[in-house]
């Protein structure tokens, strides 16, 4: 994607510098700021504070920091130890996980001397696949927002209508390495020309929605409002919503779907209301090992500071914090579940699935088949 009118990721080699450098997103909307990531503490310490998130760019940043682990000491022991921090960061993400499998399973049996640039080979292969994905994702969204449009055109007598959709926290291009899970079909919808408009949910307590979706929607130039996290149940009573679209963290088997706190609600609302609820994911984020969202996905639990304190702009311009809360206890959970029935339909690099074991089932066998994912 663009900012201010240039090619962007989140995540790359400098070569001049030769390291790994992100966007510190700490730092959206207001500061723009480049940052390396040298040592193994780096990369632990980006992905817990949030320098970068997102379940996708998680997967990319804890491969890169393996192989930069690997890099200083390539033993098995290290890789062992490294891993597990960095496995650590962030329990609810799967991608975590998968991208860290992927990168030993690249080193297999090789000699020590080898082990570091196979390692770093495949997480810049991981960097890389995460932009066909997540474009493969917003290709395969795009006709399901196309249909929706022609069915509000022809209900409208074929006047000028606007497609609204309404997003939850970022799974735009930040959260992944660039596209984004939830906001590739909005962005091919954008480039396709169709007429759409976005409801961004500001997403607290961290507000991923106002600080980073609506920044990325400005920089993109796509129309969109941000709203206040309890208001898209009375925007889909008052027909303002056509379409939900949101990105996830850890999907299980028989789909019910891991995603920022909040979520859920909107689901319930948008089944209430008959209005479509899609959930856009790479294939990286099914966790085949579970079926019961409820039951087995771990739900990070975040400092209460989150809820407590807000940062923003002062009147000086300066990015600073303020105490929202007196002396109350705060909980800060970091993600709900959506039960698979509050969900129309995964889309994914493959295509649009259904949440149930035995659509996902056949997704499954087609990742067996092209011997990735699993
Ligand atoms: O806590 P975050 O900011 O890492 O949470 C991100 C989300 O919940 C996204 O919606 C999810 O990772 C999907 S992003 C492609």
């Amino acid at each position: 994607m663009r900012t201010n009118g240039k090619p962007q990721t989140t995540i790359w080699y400098d070569d001049q510098n030769q390291c790994i450098v992100i966007i510190d997103q700490t730092l959206l909307p207001h500061r723009f700021e480049i940052i390396p990531l040298i040592t193994l503490q780096d990369y632990c310490c980006a992905i817990r504070t949030m320098q970068v998130r997102g379940a996708p760019l998680i997967g990319v940043t804890a491969a890169f920091g393996l192989a930069i682990a690997l890099s200083n000491d390539p033993s098995i022991n290290n890789a062992a130890d490294a891993s597990e921090k960095l496995l650590a960061t962030r329990p609810t993400a799967v991608n975590l996980r998968w991208a860290i499998e992927r990168v030993h399973s690249a080193m297999g049996q090789a000699p020590e001397q080898q082990r570091a640039s196979i390692a770093m080979q495949e997480a810049k292969k991981i960097r890389a696949d995460d932009i066909l994905i997540c474009e493969a994702i917003g290709n395969h969204g795009l006709p399901l927002i196309h249909k929706l449009h022609q069915h509000k055109l022809q209900q409208q007598n074929h006047q000028n209508t606007t497609l609204n959709i309404l997003t939850h926290c970022n799974a735009g291009w930040l959260a992944t390495v660039d596209w984004g899970t939830a906001l590739a079909p909005i962005y091919k919808a954008h480039q396709a020309g169709l007429p759409i408009h976005i409801w961004v949910d500001e997403t607290r307590p961290r507000n991923q929605g106002s600080s980073l979706t609506a920044w990325e929607l400005q920089q993109q130039g796509i129309p969109h409002t941000v709203i206040a996290d309890n208001t898209g149940g009375h925007l889909m009573q008052h027909g303002l919503v056509d379409l939900c679209i949101v990105g996830s963290d850890r999907t299980t088997a028989s789909g019910d779907v891991c995603n920022k706190i909040g979520t859920y609600l909107k689901a319930l609302a948008a089944k209430d209301n008959n209005i479509p609820f899609y959930v856009a994911l790479p294939s990286s984020t099914i966790d085949w090992t579970i079926d019961h969202g409820i039951e087995d996905i771990p739900i990070e639990q975040r400092d209460a500071k989150e809820i407590t304190h807000m940062t923003g702009l002062d009147a000086q311009g300066k990015i600073s914090e303020i105490q929202l809360i007196a002396n109350s206890p705060a909980a800060n959970y970091a993600f709900d579940i959506t039960p698979a029935e509050l969900v129309s339909g995964l889309i994914t690099e493959h295509g649009l699935y259904s949440p149930n074991q035995q659509s996902l089932g056949k997704l499954q066998q087609r990742l067996r088949a092209l011997k990735t994912n699993i």
